[in-house]
């Protein structure tokens, strides 16, 4: 495998590896605080301020498996199958989030007044198939019979292949789901055996031709690169059999490998791990098999085939970046139930709920609020979210758009950036354009793109996009 002419190895080491924020939020959750419930609350009202009102979006996060992968970064709780207390614990959790859901209608349906519809469903974990028929039944009629769902609405679900049943399979089609999300990581053997997370590629092809026959509209592939025993050859031959598999909608996340915070991946061999310019390799070799084989990237780890949704999303300017990677939906609110699940009002606030399920669980139960943490965003943070997003869903900064989506004079408002982005453009990461915005280059600025955002974070030391951030953050490519 042969790196692109012209690509500038030394400059790429130079940036590569540090810790940086991958900002699926601006202010990334580091810098939110505790919320004392009356807070929270506060916080919700202020979102709901006459203004004209945002649609929503609904996440529901499942946080049950029943094995643990040792890569997983996710808030996920094991339970095996088959005990009582377990099952109880499940049972809990489904009736408390089934009591959120009602409180949140309240708060955010049709019930709130404003006649906001659902324009998204997006059910991630954890597992959300690890829930039984009737759990999910419940669960998807509580959501239909509180909120307006849009007739057009993306209702989607992570599914992991080893735990998903046909018969639940049948009824995901049955209850209107038209996206479906595989976690597949990599087909490799030896891959598969060390991050425990065994799946061969027939079980996956079979749930693809199953979710096919069922006429769910469109197929999320999950991918890792730079995992441990991961080789160029073998992810070259991973992104091959995926190609042959045609998923609509490909994530090709960057293996975030943060052993200080996630206890289990201090199990992962750290010998095996591949370094950076082997990751920028495989990355890049993935990139071009992709985009020959017909998918668009996206921004940042994602593709998508062109007649998917994503696609015409990126065409239409709806596109956001979130907590679920890039997604469609620029101008929703985004409303979070479930233990660890994080509420979204742009430009204005971010709520989290309490992140251990049990807690969680006693705590809706109980009729306590369960959102712990938060922000209310102050107006740089606002501009400065805008901008992130901006350069995040578009590969590029354009002044005229900032000035009309909230009003803020790009140029003059980031003066003192100059200096870092003209030594940015040096680099090669980026352009600086006549409109006196920027453009991403390829390859060096989409695989460096968090060091191109670290220019724009407040709350980065200086200098963080050669430095990086003291905060453990996982490493920048
Ligand atoms: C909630 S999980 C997916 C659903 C389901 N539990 C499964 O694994 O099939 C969402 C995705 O996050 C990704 N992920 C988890 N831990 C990660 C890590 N440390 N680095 C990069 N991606 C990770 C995996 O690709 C996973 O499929
Ligand atoms: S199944 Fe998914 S959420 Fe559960 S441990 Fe594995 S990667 Fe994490």
């Amino acid at each position: 495998m042969s790196m692109p002419e012209g690509l500038d190895l030394a400059t790429f080491d130079r940036y590569a590896g540090l810790s940086l924020p991958r900002h699926v939020a601006y202010p990334m959750p580091t810098w939110w605080r505790t919320l004392e419930p009356r807070e929270a609350d506060e916080l919700r009202k202020l979102t709901l301020v006459p203004r004209r009102p945002r649609d929503l979006s609904l996440y529901l996060h499942i946080p049950f498996c029943e094995k643990l992968c040792l890569f997983c970064a996710c808030n996920r709780s094991i339970v095996a199958k088959g005990g009582e207390g377990g099952a109880r614990m499940v049972e809990q959790y489904v009736e408390a989030l089934i009591s959120e859901l009602h409180r949140r209608a309240g708060e955010f349906g049709e019930a709130s007044g404003t006649g906001r519809v659902l324009r998204q469903i997006h059910w991630g974990g954890g597992t959300p198939t690890y829930l039984d028929r009737g759990q999910i039944e419940r669960i998807a009629t509580t959501v239909a019979e509180l909120y307006p769902i849009a007739e057009d609405a993306e209702i989607a679900i992570e599914i992991d292949p080893r735990v998903t049943s046909d018969e639940q399979l049948r009824l995901l089609g049955e209850l209107g789901f038209n996206r479906v999300s595989l976690g597949v990581q990599d087909f490799d053997p030896k891959v598969q055996e060390h991050v425990r997370r065994v799946q061969p590629l027939e079980m996956v092809r079979r749930m693809v031709d199953r979710v096919r026959e069922l006429g769910v509209g469109s197929v999320n592939f999950d991918l890792i690169y730079g995992l441990p025993y991961q080789t160029e050859e073998g992810v070259s031959h991973m992104v091959d059999q995926t190609i042959g598999l045609r998923p609509d909608r490909i994530a090709f996340y960057h293996y975030a490998q943060i052993p200080d915070r996630i206890a289990h991946q201090r199990g992962i061999n750290h010998e095996a791990l591949p370094d950076s310019r082997r990751k920028l390799a495989m990355f890049l070799d993935a990139t071009e098999r992709f985009e020959d084989a017909g998918y668009r990237f996206i921004g940042l780890d994602h593709f998508a085939l062109p007649d998917e949704m994503l696609s015409r999303a990126l065409e239409t300017g709806n596109i956001n970046r979130s907590f679920q990677g890039m997604t469609t939906g620029a101008e929703l609110d985004l409303v979070g139930v479930g233990c660890s699940a994080i509420s979204v009002f742009p430009r204005t606030a971010y709520i989290q709920n309490q992140h251990d399920q049990k807690a969680y669980a006693s705590m809706v139960l109980s009729g306590e609020e369960p959102a712990t943490r938060g922000l209310r965003l102050s107006e740089d943070d606002a501009i400065r979210q805008a901008v992130l997003m901006e350069l995040y869903c578009h590969n590029a900064i354009r002044p005229e758009r900032l000035q009309s989506s909230c009003g803020v004079d790009y140029a003059a408002y980031f003066a003192g950036a100059r200096r870092d982005l003209e030594r940015l453009a040096d680099d090669g990461l980026i352009r600086l354009d006549d409109d006196g915005g920027l453009t991403v280059e390829h390859p060096l600025g989409r695989v460096l793109m968090r060091n191109i955002a670290a220019v724009f974070d407040g709350y980065l030391q200086p200098e963080a996009a050669w430095k990086g951030q003291p905060q453990t953050f996982s490493a920048s490519a």
